[in-house]
């Protein structure tokens, strides 16, 4: 198969570690996104046919108080990428994880991969302008959605006015699968079939003593309110 898979250690990692049971991931340290010759290095001696890049800075809070880090991470890493594929010339497909977030998020908007995006955090900023990056590279897909880990929420409390047509990271490893399947190119968007409250989420995730809150409870940078995505080209998943 000849891929190679950033963000391994991550949450969406361990769950593409189970389909693609073959790829190399390399470790943050062997293939640090922020040093160009780290990726140069990785990418030309690996040689990929496939580079499924899941790595970035996601905290919403940690980008906001660390712009630089998360402009470097999301944008520049992702660029470091590219470069090294253009410099590898092996016409390898490139997949990049975006997600739900680069929408305003309005209520029930179900936004699909023709609407225009409009961030309203530095996170949902920097992943966006990732996608542009993406965009200088012919042979890409870029995938947005919208998930999380099956099991405990890691949080004492979820938003019950927080929407989104959300996945487990195993469904978005499946889409992934999918999309690598077929060579999609260009925007592609893996949603889940049902809306639902971030609560609904982390009960069905496994969550049995979880906690609710409001916005009104919350401090911090602006969220994505609704994150429902639809897709006008991509079939939709059920949440399990
Ligand atoms: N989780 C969501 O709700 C969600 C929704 C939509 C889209 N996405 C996107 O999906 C992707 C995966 O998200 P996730 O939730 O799995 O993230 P995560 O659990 O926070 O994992 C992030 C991964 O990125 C790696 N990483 C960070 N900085 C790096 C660097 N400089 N060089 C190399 N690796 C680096 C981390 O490695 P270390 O831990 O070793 O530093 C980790 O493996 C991201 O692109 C994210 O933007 C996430």
């Amino acid at each position: 198969m000849g891929a190679l898979i950033t963000g391994g250690s991550g949450a969406l990692g361990s769950s593409l570690r189970k389909i693609f049971k073959d790829a190399y991931y390399p470790r943050h340290e062997d293939m640090d996104i922020l040093n160009p010759s780290s990726v140069n290095k990785a990418i030309l001696s690996y040689k990929p046919k496939t580079l499924i890049h899941a790595a970035a800075l996601v905290g919403i809070r940690e980008c906001e108080e660390n712009k630089k880090k998360a402009w470097l991470t999301n944008v520049e890493g992702t660029q470091n990428i590219v470069n090294a594929l253009k410099k590898l010339n092996n016409n390898c497909y490139l997949v990049y994880m975006s997600t739900a977030c680069v929408f305003a998020g309005e209520h029930n908007k179900f936004y699909t991969e023709e609407d225009i995006p409009s961030p309203k955090n530095y996170y949902s900023i920097t992943k966006l302008c990732g996608e542009i990056v993406v965009r200088q590279y012919a042979n890409a897909c870029i995938i947005r959605t919208n998930f999380v880990p099956k099991g405990q929420w890691k949080y004492p409390k979820a938003f019950v006015d927080r929407f989104g047509t959300y996945l487990f990271a195993d469904n978005v490893a499946k889409g992934i699968y999918d999309v690598w399947k077929n060579k999609a190119k260009g925007i592609v968007h893996i949603v889940g079939d049902k809306r639902m409250s971030m609560h609904d989420l982390a009960l069905l995730a496994g969550s049995k003593n979880i906690g609710k809150m409001a916005l009104d409870d919350y401090q911090g940078p602006p969220l994505t309110v609704d994150m429902s995505l639809s897709t006008k080209r991509w079939k939709k998943y059920k949440i399990r």
